[in-house]
């Protein structure tokens, strides 16, 4: 298994929170020996945050990274120490944690739920001061360098267990919430600029638009994140615009105009509370009406319906899946 990170592949974190964090985070694994755990929802920047925190644990100490996901595939040989038949006898074979632990590196085992509550309990050896795991009589020890991250959803989130006690008692644990709307509407825009081929410009309103939308429509059972946002924001940037010459009659010669460009208005400038006439007739509404006229009506709805996982039959959602779906219906525009 080649599990080494590819240092010079990993995103870099923005957002003003993110960076904080990893400063926190990385006083504590440049000062003790903590195995770090990282726990909250799907999309909150967990992994990237392991990842970016490894890379820079790895560059300042000069250690080797690593990064692994957990399944139910992974044996306690492949992943830590086993016994393995090489050549008609049974040899002790290193796993990527064991090989990690004796160059001194750091290792991300992300997903970690993913896996039977017995692996997680053999790393409560390794998470301890000595640091030790065995097989037969090979013992593995770690260097002083050795360093682990884990990351993973709750156990409410479907396909993942829960955490064995004695597990649990050693580690550090970081709860990730999604970012603030400044921060998410610049992860959003990142993801799109990295995942798409072209030279991705999107104008700021759209982007505020779509995350103010998936903040109000994201519940537990339907996270939405930064990732549809940005699915989102790349289908918006590729789909053909037709010329305006003037807004979309829906703009215009709706009865509910005012309240209309008023929800506009609340997105963009992510404020419910103070929103008078100089925001609802500023020249953000104006240009915001101008680009989803330009992409026409139906085809802006298609769009969010097809990032925002509206046809997907979503584990978890199935109680709430009408009311999801009316909701995502009538907060689109
Ligand atoms: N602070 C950030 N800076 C840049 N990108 C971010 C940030 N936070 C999240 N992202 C991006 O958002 C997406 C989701 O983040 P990530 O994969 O780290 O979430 P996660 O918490 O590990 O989710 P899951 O539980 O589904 O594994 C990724 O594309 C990631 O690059
Ligand atoms: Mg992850």
């Amino acid at each position: 298994m080649n599990a080494k990170l590819d240092l010079n592949n990993i995103p870099k974190l923005v957002g003003e929170k993110p960076k904080e964090k990893l400063e926190e985070c990385f006083k504590l694994i440049d000062n003790t020996r903590y195995p770090l755990y990282f726990v909250g929802p799907s999309g909150s920047g967990k992994s990237i945050m392991a990842m970016n925190l490894a890379k820079k644990y790895s560059e300042e100490k000069s250690v080797p990274a690593y990064y692994v996901q957990l399944s139910p595939e992974q044996t306690k040989t492949s992943l830590i120490l086993g016994l393995r038949l090489i050549d008609g006898s049974l040899k002790a074979h290193k796993g990527v944690v064991a090989e990690c632990m004796e160059n001194g590196g750091i290792i991300v085992i992300d997903e970690a739920t993913h896996t039977t509550q017995e692996m997680l309990l053999m790393f409560n050896s390794i998470l301890d001061r000595t640091s030790i795991t065995s097989i037969g009589d090979e013992i593995v020890y770690a260097k002083e360098s050795f360093r682990i991250i884990f990351c993973s959803n709750d156990s409410s989130y479907a396909g993942n267990i829960r955490l064995p006690q004695s597990f649990a008692q050693r580690l550090v644990t970081f709860y990730f919430d999604y970012p603030t709307f400044e921060d998410e509407c610049k992860i959003v825009n990142r993801i799109a600029k990295d995942e798409c081929n072209i030279d991705f410009k999107m104008s700021a309103n759209i982007i505020k638009y779509v995350t103010s939308l998936l903040r109000d429509l994201r519940t537990k059972d339907f996270p939405l994140s930064a990732r549809n946002g940005s699915i989102a924001t790349i289908r918006l940037a590729l789909a053909t615009k037709k010329e305006v010459n003037k807004p979309d009659p829906y703009f215009t010669v709706n009865s509910n105009v005012e309240s209309i460009r008023k929800k506009i208005a609340i997105r963009i400038f992510n404020n419910v509370d103070n929103i008078g006439i100089a925001q609802i007739a500023s020249k953000e509404v104006n240009a915001f009406i101008d680009y989803i006229s330009s992409v026409g009506i139906q085809e802006f709805k298609d769009i969010i319906f097809s990032s925002f996982m509206y046809f997907l039959d979503v584990d978890g959602s199935e109680l709430m899946n009408d009311k999801i779906k009316n909701n995502i219906q009538s907060s689109i525009i």
